[in-house]
C-alpha cells in the first residue's frame, strides 16, 4: 500500500517541476464545544498522498522526488488521554516518506526548505491561514537573500494537480469504494425492512428509526461514519432537498426519501432510495416513480466513456420532461411539446437539480467538470428562467476509472394546475457508477431499485 502513495508523491513531484515545492496540511481538529471536539476527518489531499489519519500533520515534497513528513512527536502523557501516535521516528518506515520530523518544527524548517525554489504550490482557499503562514516562511526566506539564497517568485494553487489525479480512481480506490457501496446497500435494505416491520405491528416509527438501521449497519461493516448528513425524509418532507434525519412520523402509505452512505476507508458511497413506508405503492406514487426510474435508466445508458458528463443529465431531462407531460403535472396547452418544456426549462420546479457530481473521498468530489482540452471554447446563453447570461465550456468527456453518481428525482409541492393525487410527494433514486470502456458498472445495486422488487424486499 505504500507503495501508493509514494506513486502518488512521485507524480506531484513530477508535476511541480525539479525547483516547486509543495505544501500540504492536513485537517484541523474541530471543536463542537467545551473540551470536545468534532469526530475527526483527515484532509482527502493529505490521505491522499500518505495514507496517513492523525491530525497535526504537514507532507512537504520537493521537485527532485524528496518527501518530509512532519507529525505529532510521540509524547507518553498525550497518548494515554489521546490514543497512539506514530511519530516522526517511525514514519519513514511505515508511510515511505524521506524523512520525517516533529510538527514543532515546522517553522524552524520551512524557510529552509523553500530556500532555492522557484514556485511554491499548496492548495490555495482549503485550509484558512495557510496563505498567511507561506508569507511568514517567504518572508524569512528573503531576510537571507543577501546571503545569497534564491526566494521563490510564484505561489500555485496545487488544487488543479492533485483534483486530476483523484479524479481517476485506480483499481485499490475502485474496490474500496464497491466495498464502501456493499455496506451502504445493506444498510438501505435494513431501513424498508424496519420500516415495513414496524408498521405491520402497529407501532409508532420515526425517522429517526431508521436513522439508527442505517447507523447499525454502517458500523457492523466496518465504517468510520456516514460519508454525509443522511436524510431520512417521510412523506412530503422528501420535497425538501437537505432535509435531515429528524422525528417526523413514518406513515402507511406515505413514501420515504433515504438518502445516505456511508465511509470507509476514506471513500464515501451515496445512495438514494424512495420506497413506500409499509411496502406498497399507490397508483400515483409507482406512476412517478417508475418515471424517475425511467430517467436514471436512460442516465445509466448515457454513461460511458467518450460520453460528456452532461449526457446523463439530458438523458434525465428528455425522460422527465416527456413523463411530466403524460402525467399532466405540465399542461402541453400552456407549455408545449417535450422540446419546449426542455428549451423553457418548464420541468424546473419538479427537478431543480442536476443529476450527477463526482465521487471519491469527498462525496461531492473533487475534479474538473470541464473538459480541460476545451476551456477556451466558451458560449453563452441566457437562462429562460432567471434570464442571466450564463457562459456554457463543453463539459468533461467520461474516462474509464472516473466514478459519478446518477441520482434524478422529482418533488412535487402543492400548487394550482398539479393534479391533486401527485401533491407532497417526493422521489430521487441515487446509485454510484464507475465509468468503464463500455459503460458503466454500477456499484450500488445491493439494494433493489425496481419498484416490484423493493415491494418483495419489504414484504420478506
Ligand atoms: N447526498 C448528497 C448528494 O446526493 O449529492
Ligand atoms: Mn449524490
Ligand atoms: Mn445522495
Amino acid at each position: 500500500m505504500n507503495t501508493v502513495y509514494a506513486q502518488r508523491r512521485a507524480r506531484v513531484a513530477h508535476q511541480i517541476g525539479p525547483d516547486g515545492i509543495a505544501i500540504i496540511p492536513t485537517a484541523p481538529e474541530r471543536p463542537r464545544n467545551r473540551d470536545g471536539d468534532f469526530p475527526y476527518r483527515h484532509d482527502s489531499y493529505f490521505y491522499y498522498l500518505t495514507g496517513f489519519t492523525e491530525p497535526n500533520a504537514w507532507l512537504v515534497i520537493t521537485g527532485d522526488g524528496h518527501s518530509t513528513l512532519f507529525c505529532a512527536p510521540k509524547d507518553m502523557e498525550r497518548e494515554i488521554w489521546d490514543g497512539y501516535r506514530l511519530g516522526p521516528e517511525a514514519a519513514p518506515e511505515k508511510l515511505g516518506v524521506d524523512a520525517a520530523h516533529s510538527v514543532a518544527e515546522l517553522d524552524a524548517k520551512l524557510p529552509r526548505l523553500l530556500e532555492n525554489r522557484d514556485a511554491v504550490w499548496y492548495p490555495f482557499a482549503t485550509h484558512p491561514g495557510l496563505e498567511t503562514r507561506v508569507d511568514g516562511w517567504l518572508a524569512k526566506v528573503r531576510a537571507r537573500v543577501r546571503a545569497g539564497a534564491l526566494c521563490p517568485e510564484t505561489q500555485r494553487d496545487l488544487c488543479g494537480v492533485l483534483d486530476e489525479m483523484r479524479l481517476f480512481k485506480d483499481a485499490h480506490e475502485q474496490d474500496v469504494m464497491r466495498q464502501a457501496s456493499r455496506i451502504s446497500a445493506r444498510a438501505h435494505v435494513r431501513a424498508m425492512q424496519r420500516s415495513a416491520r414496524m408498521l405491520r405491528e402497529g407501532s409508532d416509527v420515526r425517522e429517526y428509526h431508521l436513522d439508527a438501521e442505517l447507523l447499525h449497519e454502517f458500523r457492523q461493516g466496518g465504517s468510520q461514519f456516514p460519508a454525509y448528513t443522511s436524510i431520512v425524509a417521510a412523506g412530503a418532507n422528501a420535497c425538501v432537498l437537505h432535509y435531515r434525519a429528524d422525528a417526523a412520523p413514518v406513515r402507511a402509505g406515505e413514501l420515504v426519501l433515504i438518502d445516505a452512505g456511508c465511509e470507509l476507508d476514506s471513500y464515501a458511497s451515496d445512495i438514494t432510495r424512495t420506497f413506500p413506508a409499509d411496502g406498497r405503492f399507490s397508483g400515483p406514487q409507482r406512476a412517478l416513480y417508475d418515471l424517475v426510474l425511467a430517467s436514471q435508466h436512460a442516465a445509466v445508458a448515457a454513461t460511458r466513456a467518450g460520453n460528456r458528463f452532461n449526457d446523463p443529465h439530458e438523458a434525465t431531462v428528455a425522460v422527465l420532461s416527456q413523463g411530466l407531460l403524460d402525467l399532466g403535472l405540465l399542461d402541453a396547452d400552456k407549455v408545449g411539446g417535450p422540446a419546449d418544456v426542455i428549451a423553457s426549462r418548464a420541468y424546473f420546479p419538479f427537478y431543480m437539480h442536476r443529476t450527477s457530481h463526482w465521487l471519491g473521498m469527498d462525496v461531492h468530489d473533487c475534479g474538473s467538470y470541464v473538459e480541460p482540452t476545451e476551456v477556451g471554447q466558451a458560449s453563452e446563453r441566457r437562462d429562460p428562467l432567471s434570464g442571466e447570461t450564463i457562459v456554457n465550456r463543453p463539459s468533461r468527456i467520461l474516462r474509464p476509472g472516473m466514478v459519478l453518481t446518477i441520482e434524478p428525482g422529482l418533488y412535487v409541492r402543492p400548487a394550482e394546475g398539479v393534479p391533486e393525487q401527485f401533491w407532497n410527494i417526493g422521489i430521487r433514486i441515487e446509485d454510484d457508477a464507475i465509468v468503464t470502456a463500455q459503460g458503466c458498472e454500477l456499484i450500488t445495486r445491493g439494494v433493489p431499485v425496481e419498484g416490484a422488487e423493493i415491494e418483495a424486499l419489504m414484504r420478506g
